[in-house]
């Protein structure tokens, strides 16, 4: 058993972009990297939790001393969040794709004289928002959420905090000219019962740290 203060505390974080495949070589996907998922979970196996890190393909390495759950879609990623239950926390850290291709092909889709593909959408699950609504017996006791806003940041953020259903948000600022999406700095607002705390810019795995140390504050 790791020692520290979240030591005998399992949290499953989600991590990195999803790919919704399209036929079996081609997908959409997001330029989410994983950096501040991964760096969650290595801040809080730092602290000594047990962490099931259910990830995308995420373009850095993955932490070490996790469970690794590595992930395509984002049904896959619902399914590996539930089959990881029960937990103390959940992170839900993953830019998770909002929808996939309801007629993905079977066989690679091919060039025809008859025209151009026609891709149809299907609303994947909202793996946050299924998690926060579970019965107390088997919800986590911090859900932790994030949203990623251009505008009005702390009021959306409150917003989506109300409609997930979870306990905290962390919130950011990706518009363009913050550098943020992709780089390795962050400046969040963190959303609790109580409030709106605006953080400093500091760099991703500062940003995870003191999440960590307010998530071991939390679940003493
Ligand atoms: O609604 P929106 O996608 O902006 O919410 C972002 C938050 O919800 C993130 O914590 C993200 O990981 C989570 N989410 C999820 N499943 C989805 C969509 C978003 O867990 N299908």
């Amino acid at each position: 058993f790791a020692s520290g203060p979240l030591s005998g505390k399992h949290i499953i974080v989600t991590s990195g972009p999803t790919h919704e495949p399209i036929d079996p070589v081609r997908y959409i996907a997001n330029r989410s990297s994983g950096a501040q998922g991964t760096a969650i979970a290595q801040a809080l196996v730092a602290l000594g939790a047990q962490v099931t890190f259910v990830t995308g393909p995420a373009s850095v390495p993955p932490p070490t001393g996790v469970t690794l759950v590595k992930v395509e879609t984002a049904q896959q990623m619902k399914d590996a969040v539930m089959a990881a239950l029960p937990a103390q926390s959940a992170v839900f850290a993953a830019a998770v794709a909002d929808w996939r291709v309801a007629n993905a092909g079977t066989q690679k889709i091919k060039k025809t004289a008859g025209g151009l593909p026609a891709l149809e959408f299907a609303e994947n699950p909202d793996i946050l928002a299924t998690v926060s609504s579970l019965d107390a017996a088997m919800r986590p006791a911090l859900v932790v959420g994030f949203a990623a806003e251009t505008q009005d940041v702390t009021e959306l953020a409150r917003e989506k905090r109300a409609r997930k259903g979870c306990d905290w948000i962390v919130a950011n600022d990706v518009s363009d000219g913050t550098g943020i999406m992709g780089g390795t700095e962050n400046a969040v607002t963190l959303i609790t019962a109580k409030g709106a705390e605006d953080w400093p810019r500091m760099a991703k795995a500062a940003v995870a740290q003191r999440l960590a140390q307010r998530m071991a504050e939390a679940l003493g």
